[in-house]
């Protein structure tokens, strides 16, 4: 990278370690201070990672050079972070889900244009090789017309990995469950090859946990070419298997198992022999998932921020999963289709 950008990560938890490892990979990129949400948890930071680290963002950003602030703070906080940067004039790279509502994101894309700085949502997946093997088949018409897309994600975690993290599985904190903490990742990448969705029927279910939000989501999603998609997520299906992105159509379909293509079958194209791809799946360790992905969108973010383009997943894109994951809850509650 021809030029030197400085970065600051907010929350300093289980995500922000990817950060750290693929920040200080990419040449040129550099980590100013870290910023944790108790002196106490600062400090322990400051241990862990041998950078420097603040308990307010605001000292945080008038000490240090910062070009870009990194979100990785519990999803139900991460607008009012995003609002201190970006007021102070960094770009935001924030965190999946980009906030837990789409008013909420819609605060923080609003901050961002008016301040004249990039915001970027983490969706890594959409950076995996396989998956944009996948989109440039449906691209290029190779699976000819589409008849139906399926996005399934059969994963399990324990009651400890709710306890851990007291936001987790909450309402206020996380949203929700199941889909909008782990499913949203596959909800992105169906939304990405479907188009936008016209009209929703969802049905969630709290299963076997003892949290606020869902274990269990299906949905039965109509895109506006007609096209119909189903969502199944949940984090009660133990042992939990990678989850996988189907779609199929009436020249060819494609399977994406834990971010590798497992099927690919097209009418005049031998099928691809190749194992698949070891599978990078959180399907029952979220922290199994490498830090690869997260590096190719920092740097993706990192260009967009040099060259003045944009980035892959602007706010605009990382809201859209967050608009049909909400549209999913509110029929559920209702027990009625919502149109988007
Ligand atoms: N892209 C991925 O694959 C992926 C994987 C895991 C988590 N995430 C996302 O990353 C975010 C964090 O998840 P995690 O698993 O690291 O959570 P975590 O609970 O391990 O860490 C969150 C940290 O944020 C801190 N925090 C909360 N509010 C804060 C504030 N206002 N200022 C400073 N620090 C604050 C908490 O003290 C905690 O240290 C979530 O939004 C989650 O959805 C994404």
């Amino acid at each position: 990278m021809p030029k030197e950008l400085f970065f600051a990560i907010v929350g300093t938890g289980s995500i922000a370690g990817h950060f750290i490892k693929s920040i200080r990979e990419i040449e040129g990129c550099h980590i100013s201070a870290l910023c944790s949400s108790s002196k106490e948890r600062a400090i322990q930071a400051e241990t862990k990672f041998e950078i420097t680290s603040y308990a307010d963002l605001h000292l945080l950003l008038s000490q240090e050079k910062v070009d870009i602030v990194c979100i990785c703070t519990s999803s139900g906080s991460h607008l009012e972070p995003a609002l201190v940067a970006a007021r102070a004039g960094k770009h935001v790279l924030c965190e999946k889900p980009l906030e837990i509502t789409a008013a909420r994101v819609d605060e923080m894309i609003a901050a961002c244009q008016e301040n004249g700085v990039h915001l970027g949502c983490i969706f890594q997946n959409r950076f995996s090789p396989d998956f944009i093997r996948l989109q440039q088949a449906v691209r290029s018409g190779l699976l000819g017309k589409l008849v139906a897309l399926n996005a399934v994600i059969p994963w399990y975690r324990d009651d400890d990995y709710y306890g851990k993290s007291i936001w987790r599985g909450t309402l206020d904190g996380d949203g929700g469950g199941a889909l909008i903490n782990q499913g949203i990742h596959t909800v992105d990448l169906f939304q990405l090859i479907g188009g936008p969705a016209r009209e929703i029927i969802g049905k969630i279910q709290t299963t076997t946990h003892d949290i606020e939000g869902e274990d269990l989501a299906m949905a039965l999603v109509t895109f506006s070419n007609d096209v119909l998609g189903h969502i199944q997520a949940s984090t009660s299906m133990w042992p939990g298997y990678p989850e996988r992105l189907e779609v199929y159509g009436e020249k060819g379909s494609i399977i994406l198992e834990g971010g590798a293509i497992r099927h690919f079958n097209v009418q005049g194209i031998d099928p691809d022999q190749s194992a698949p791809a070891a599978s990078a799946s959180g399907s029952s360790d979220p922290m199994a998932i490498s830090h690869e992905l997260h590096k190719k969108q920092i740097m993706d973010f990192a260009t967009a921020v040099y060259t003045g383009g944009r980035p892959a997943v602007d706010g605009a894109e990382g809201r859209k999963a967050v608009a049909i994951i909400e549209a999913i809850y509110r029929s559920s509650r209702m027990n009625a289709p919502v149109i988007l």
